[in-house]
């Protein structure tokens, strides 16, 4: 079993932010990344139809006989995680679990703010995780959509990223937040903004990171730790034709990619 793949999806090229710490820190491990790209934002989508993408996202990987599930999406992870742990008898790991974890560990003043996609942010998942580690602590969200189209126009760093980050933070800042967690696959690409935007005082929490050591962590106490080096490269699919994930994917992955297949979900 320890020799399997690792599972890891997403709506599209966003989770690749988690893959690429995935692959850092555990390089023996043999990884699949999916993106749903056919479909993909999920996160403007009902829970009923993310759930339903996730579903068949999982499957398809399940098919690829791996080992472990990573659903590196923080909208599926919001809406679907329950359900996929439910079906799959398999570990499934999400990423609001360790975001939350972080954040709960940095707080000094139990005053968190969260942003995310829509259907993140509605679904309450980050305040739920929160508050399950410690109630006192108070949680400020904030949607911010147009995070997603600037980081995969690569204008993350841009004058209007700037202004889109000032108008959906201001209400956080207003609250004394001192902690940040960025809840959406794509905002880590946005941190030199997020940075500017919030001063040296605010932690940022990134779930892609906290993931990827989590991973780790679950994969070393079930046994599952992969002996030796990974027998192949990563392989990567999409649902929808490959030239666009690979262009916009290798800023996110930080690397080319290659090996790209497209495949049918549904
Ligand atoms: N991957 C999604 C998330 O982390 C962002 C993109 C989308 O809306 O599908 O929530």
């Amino acid at each position: 079993m320890s020799q399997r793949a690792i599972g890891v999806f997403d709506s599209g090229v966003g989770g690749l932010t988690v893959f690429k710490e995935i692959l850092q820190q555990l390089p023996g491990e043999e990884l699949i990344y999916l993106g749903d790209t056919a479909r993909v934002p999920y996160g403007t989508k009902s829970p009923a139809t993310v759930l339903r993408y996730a579903t068949e996202a999982a499957e398809f990987l399940v098919g690829q006989q791996v080992k472990m599930l990573v659903v590196a999406c923080n909208t599926a992870s919001s809406v679907a995680l329950p359900e996929l742990e439910r079906r799959f008898q398999l570990p499934v790991f999400g990423v609001i679990e360790p975001g939350a974890r972080k954040a709960v560990a940095m707080t000094r003043k139990g005053r968190v703010g969260v942003v995310g996609t829509e259907g993140t942010i509605k679904s309450g998942a980050y305040t739920r995780a929160i508050h399950a580690l410690n109630p006192s602590i108070e949680v400020f969200t904030a949607a911010c959509p147009l995070f997603v189209p600037l980081a995969e126009e690569g204008w993350a760093e841009h004058a209007i990223a700037h202004l889109a980050a000032a108008e959906y933070l201001a209400p956080l800042i207003r609250q004394g937040i001192d902690t940040l967690v960025l809840g959406c696959t794509h905002y880590p690409l946005l941190k030199a903004t997020l940075r500017r935007v919030l001063g040296d005082s605010v932690v940022l929490v990134d779930s892609a990171e906290e993931t990827a050591r989590m991973v780790a962590g679950l994969l070393w106490e079930r046994q599952l730790t992969r002996a030796g080096s990974a027998p192949r490269p990563p392989r990567f699919f999409v649902t929808d034709v490959p030239a666009r994930f690979e262009r916009v994917g290798g800023a996110f992955l930080g690397a080319p990619l290659e090996a790209v297949t497209q495949i049918e979900l549904d």
